[in-house]
């Protein structure tokens, strides 16, 4: 089987979880790491034991031994990374959101395919077995006619200006980071098109959205109430409610458990159990087998859906009139 070497752009703290992630997987290896923060880079190589480490990322795309890359840069920084490893012909995985806005990712489509490169969002959700059983359930109906997804993710801390989910200029605020995740399951559930978008936003002293709450209806009376925040507590669930019962995901970003509940019927738990160091694992698996398959993209997450989501997010932002910088 052909070994898959990795190269890692940003070595902040998701990177991190990427790399004991893929010590789970065969035929696979980080073969680099580059941060443009002194030090950093030394830092994350040395404690995962990887070979090499560049201060700049320009190294790392010139690597000719590095097959893949894995970009886990803040959202604003993903662009120009992605870029950047596609016209070196590098194979390309990134963190949630892709990019800022669906323009960017249209753009970063193009030169996937002319430069003949797999290229996938790091959605981690969407990969795990209780999502995959999810779907299947749903397509047998199990909870007759869907009417409902309420679905909600909230982070509560004290997050000081800078961090990546307050700062404007990293392209922060609650939807494109956590907001992504309801607005995904929604997506799974209802398909990535609602017909009718509203929103409203909680916009801070930061200028970007702390709380932030959309209500989305697609055919046949199917809503989806959804919200995120990094100042409200709350529980992190999603609930699809159907004609004949409804089922809830406790957790549902990391979803390991689905609680079946249908009319006149004992409710039952079913369970897809897995470490918390394997939380990537699936996401990654899938992204070798592609790329071992010569695929430019994946079934489950392909770049149609992406760009939906952002079209989507975008949307949702014009609605507050929220820009980024350079948009
Ligand atoms: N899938 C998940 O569950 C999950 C969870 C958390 C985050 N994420 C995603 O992962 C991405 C990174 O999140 P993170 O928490 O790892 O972020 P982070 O640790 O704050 O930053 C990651 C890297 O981005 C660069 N960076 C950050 N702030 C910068 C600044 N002010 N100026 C210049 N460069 C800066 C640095 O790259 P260098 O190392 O090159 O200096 C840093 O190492 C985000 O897009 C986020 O949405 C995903």
């Amino acid at each position: 089987m052909q070994n898959i070497n990795w190269g890692i752009i940003g070595c902040g703290a998701i990177a991190h979880l990427f790399a004991q992630a893929i010590k789970k997987l065969d035929n696979c290896t980080i073969l680099a790491g580059a941060s443009l923060t002194t030090g950093r880079a030394e830092h994350y190589t040395k404690t995962h034991q990887i070979q090499r480490s560049y201060s700049d990322y320009q190294s790392i795309v010139n690597d000719p031994d590095i097959n893949a890359i894995y970009i886990a840069t803040t959202h604003n920084f993903h662009f120009e990374n992605i870029k950047l490893c596609l016209e070196h012909g590098k194979h390309v995985l990134c963190e949630k959101p892709f990019t800022v806005n669906a323009q960017q990712t249209t753009t970063l489509v193009t030169l996937a395919n002319n430069n003949n490169c797999f290229m996938m969002e790091c959605l981690w959700t969407r990969f795990l077995p209780a999502i995959k059983h999810l779907s299947h359930l749903l397509a047998q109906d199990i909870i007759g006619e869907i009417h409902t997804v309420k679905a909600s993710f909230s982070i509560c801390g004290d997050f000081p200006p800078e961090h990546r989910l307050r700062n404007k200029s990293l392209a922060g605020g609650a939807l494109l980071d956590l907001g992504i995740y309801p607005l995904t399951l929604a997506a799974i559930v209802f398909g990535e098109t609602p017909t009718h978008i509203q929103s409203s936003a909680v916009i801070g002293e930061d200028g970007v959205d702390e709380s932030s709450y959309y209500l989305l209806e697609y055919g046949q009376g199917q809503r989806a109430m959804l919200s995120a925040s990094f100042m409200e507590h709350a529980p992190s669930e999603g609930i699809i409610s159907g004609s004949r019962g409804y089922i809830r995901i406790p957790d549902f970003i990391g979803a390991q458990e689905l609680h079946l509940h249908l009319n006149n019927k004992p409710s039952k738990i079913l369970t897809f159990p897995f470490n918390k160091d394997e939380n990537f694992t699936f996401e990654i698996s899938h992204a070798i087998e592609c790329i071992r398959k010569n695929k430019n993209q994946s079934d489950i997450l392909p770049i149609d859906k992406t760009t939906a989501m952002m079209t989507l997010m975008d949307t949702i932002r014009s609605q507050w009139r929220l820009k980024y910088p350079g948009e």
